[in-house]
């Protein structure tokens, strides 16, 4: 198979060359580079709601409550719901017009061209690998805390990295990210069940957390709903969100402004939606599936969190909520340790899925890479039976563990929150762009409003940016400059769409040659 019959005429040099939506999708069709198509819509909002909820509601909320915003949490997840929703009605237009492995990464190839491409795949990372090793390190901590209670304890030493203890290696969190990998190479049917199964049990776990906690709830816990602004002590500063550095303000948490600080770290419990779109290309009907599973996902998990954070502290006063497990605890406060150790095992079983699907996400996006020549070809060639991006998820999903041993949640999250903002940021303008250059494109799913939607979700997103850290912005600025450096030494001389060296000789014995 050839892809010499692009439809459109394409810029061959430059850094802002674009790929076609036809040759994207052609890119596909060939037979060993592309992927299965098994999943419905229904398989779709699954993967969405299992990779969504996790370590955000399960671990963030109690500190993001506790020393943020209070019982007005409810609206720090309200306002990062709308922000999540503009960028959502952005991506199932684009994931139903270039219906391919790689999400953002492809839309921007198909709009803003090569280099800003480049720059969103590498982006993703932050999102996709370092969201899969917090949670891999969220779900550790859970495991173990389930562990204690039936008294075995793990060695200090293997038990991870906290404040108290300084460095210990993750075993758990290593051999988990392990494991997934295993199950990804062998294929997304068996991943999709599995999701389904854990799914099941996290759902269950969230809503006996909302239906038995409201019981509970004592109406004073609520007073006051936005707790008064309160002047930031100690920190290097550079810890206070870059909006108040810039501006002067006095770094203070609570109060309204303690709202969009909360959000923009409560962000990261709605990763997962665009994970979503990096499926298209393994969708049954894409144009029709990826909006309803993307939109319908998101949903179910705003109502879901909002619920859950209205009833936990009502149930506890937000200043007393626990840091590490504030659902579990929160029930536990209230004298019923038998919830505690459901809601426990819940999230511990809840938090594969979400770890599993990131890491599906980071290999698709690489996978996407590879193929188009901005990373070496070789990790693209998918397997000659289970048709998975074989070589991709192994790398990837070694490295990953290697990280989740290493290191621990608190930063992270923060630099995860930036980079998958980013990438919506990239994403809304994506869909103006394309609107104007390829008006042409059958779109099953159009995002209303355009470009008016599309600004507010560009202004929304970076707006929660700006409420995080500055020194989160420092991370991102470094990563983000190491990106490019990358390029210039690699992709952009090697990129199929420069003519580049030409594709990677199949090795013997893995098939016939590549025919990129
Ligand atoms: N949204 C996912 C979580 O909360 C990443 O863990």
């Amino acid at each position: 198979m050839t892809t010499q019959t692009d439809p459109a005429p394409r810029r061959r040099s430059g850094l802002f060359r674009t790929k076609t939506v036809e040759q994207s999708i052609q890119d596909t069709e060939e037979p060993e580079h592309g992927l299965r198509r098994s999943l419905s819509a229904l398989d779709l909002t699954v993967f969405g709601v299992g990779v969504i909820i996790g370590t955000g509601i399960f671990v963030l909320t109690g500190k993001v409550a506790k020393e943020t915003a209070g019982p007005a949490t409810a609206l720090a997840f309200v306002v990062a719901g709308v922000v999540c929703a503009l960028a959502a009605l952005c991506y199932a237009e684009f994931a139903s017009t270039v219906p391919v492995a790689g999400s953002a990464y492809t839309f921007a190839y198909a709009s803003l061209g090569e280099l800003p491409a480049w720059i969103i795949g590498w982006d993703l990372v932050l999102e996709f690998a370092l969201g899969t090793a917090v949670v891999a390190v969220g779900w550790s901590g859970y495991v173990r805390s389930l562990l204690d209670n039936v008294g075995w304890h793990l060695p200090q030493a293997l038990s991870g990295t906290d404040e108290v203890h300084g460095f210990g290696f993750d075993l758990l969190a290593f051999l988990l990210v392990l494991a997934l990998t295993g199950v990804l190479v062998l294929g997304m049917k068996l991943s999709a069940r599995l999701t389904a199964l854990v799914v099941v049990i996290k759902v269950t776990v969230v809503l006996v957390v909302i239906v038995a906690g409201a019981f509970f709830v004592k109406a004073a816990n609520y007073r006051p709903f936005i707790p008064e602004a309160q002047r930031q002590t100690g920190g290097s500063g550079l810890d206070a969100p870059l909006l108040q550095v810039l501006f002067g303000y006095e770094p203070t948490n609570f109060g309204v402004m303690g709202i969009f600080t909360a959000a923009s770290i409560v962000f990261f419990a709605f990763i997962g939606f665009d994970v979503v779109a990096t499926a298209a290309e393994e969708t049954r009907v894409p144009q029709r599936d990826m909006p309803r599973g993307i939109l319908g996902s998101l949903l179910i998990c705003t109502t879901l969190y909002v619920a859950v954070s209205i009833v936990v502290t009502g149930m506890q006063h937000y200043s007393r909520l626990s840091v590490d497990a504030p659902l579990a605890d929160a029930f536990k406060a209230t004298g019923h340790p038998w919830y505690a150790g459901f809601i426990s095992f819940g999230a511990a079983v809840g938090l594969i899925t979400v770890c599993m699907i990131l890491l599906l996400g980071q290999t698709r996006v690489f996978f996407a890479m590879s193929r188009d020549g901005l990373l070496p070809r070789f990790f693209s060639r998918t397997h000659p039976v289970y048709q998975t991006p074989y070589r991709a998820t192994v790398l990837l999903g070694v490295l990953i563990a290697v990280i989740a041993g290493m290191t621990s949640i608190a930063e992270l999250a923060t630099l995860v929150n930036i980079g998958t903002l980013f990438a919506f940021v990239v994403v809304a303008l994506g869909v103006v762009i394309l609107r104007r250059t390829r008006p042409d494109l059958p779109r099953a799913f159009r995002t209303p409003l355009v470009p008016w939607l599309p600004a507010a979700s560009v202004a929304a997103s970076l707006w929660l940016m700006l409420n995080l850290p500055a020194e989160t912005w420092v991370r991102f600025a470094i990563w983000m400059a190491l990106g490019v450096v990358v390029y210039f030494l690699y992709g952009r001389s090697r990129s199929r769409m420069a003519g580049g060296p030409g594709p990677e000789r199949a090795p013997a014995g893995t098939g016939g040659p590549d025919r990129g």
